[in-house]
């Protein structure tokens, strides 16, 4: 599998980037969606992807910190360059907690891990109450999940607007290049 270049980055960084970036703004949505309007049919669904997109999650990361981070374009200025490169870790670690904290809320709240119809971890109830198998972890998890949801969303918007900002105003390839375009840069 090739490296990415300044100019041209590999068709795996491309698909890992894209599939990964809207699971998660999926699971943003309908995480929050379900929660605050109680929607219970939607949990089994919402955990069973949050669990499978992981692994491809831990792939991307493997594949990212093997490979460096993308050199920037354009005519960006240094404490933007700056911002970008923290937004761009928070956005990697929090897809990685985003999963864990989940399975610990979810499991060790005695809630059970679906997947897709498998029970991963069993529900553990007792008269029809979930009984947590670790109640402070389970807490710990669900106190994350939680803030993790405002955390990503800010990091997304400053992400989304940078993104645009190269098109809009730098008028690079910065974009470009994130959906496969080979660009011209030295
Ligand atoms: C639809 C919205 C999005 C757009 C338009 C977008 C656009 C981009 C672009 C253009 C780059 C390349 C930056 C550069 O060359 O310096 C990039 C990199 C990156 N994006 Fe996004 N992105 C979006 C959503 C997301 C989401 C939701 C996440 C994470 C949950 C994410 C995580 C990252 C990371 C970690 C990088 C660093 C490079 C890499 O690891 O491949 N992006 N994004
Ligand atoms: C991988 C990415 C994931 C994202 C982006 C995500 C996102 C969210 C969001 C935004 C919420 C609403 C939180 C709030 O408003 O306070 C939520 C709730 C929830 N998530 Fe996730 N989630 C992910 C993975 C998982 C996984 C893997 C599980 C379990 C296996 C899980 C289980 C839950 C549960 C049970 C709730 C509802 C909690 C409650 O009703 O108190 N999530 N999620």
């Amino acid at each position: 599998m090739s490296a990415d270049t300044k100019q041209k980055f590999s068709k795996l960084t491309v698909i890992l980037h894209w599939t990964v970036a809207l699971i998660i703004i999926g699971l943003l949505v309908v995480g929050t969606y379900m929660e605050e309007n109680e929607v219970y049919s939607l949990y089994d669904i919402h955990k069973s992807i949050g669990i499978l997109i992981f692994a491809i999650i831990l792939i991307r990361v493997i594949w990212r910190l093997k490979n460096g981070f993308p050199k920037p374009l354009g005519k960006a200025k240094a404490w933007e360059v700056t911002l970008s490169k923290i937004v761009h870790w928070v956005l990697l670690i929090g897809t990685i907690l985003f999963p864990i904290s989940g399975m610990m809320l979810s499991g060790l709240g005695g809630h059970g891990l679906p997947l897709f119809g498998m029970e991963l971890v069993a529900p553990n109830y007792v008269d029809g109450q979930a009984v947590p198998i670790n109640a402070d972890l389970a807490k710990l998890g669900h106190q994350m999940h939680g803030a993790l949801a405002k955390i990503m969303i800010l990091a997304i918007i400053l992400h989304v607007a940078g993104a645009l900002k190269h098109v809009f105003v730098y008028k690079d390839g910065t974009l470009r290049r994130m959906l496969g375009g080979k660009i011209e840069a030295d």
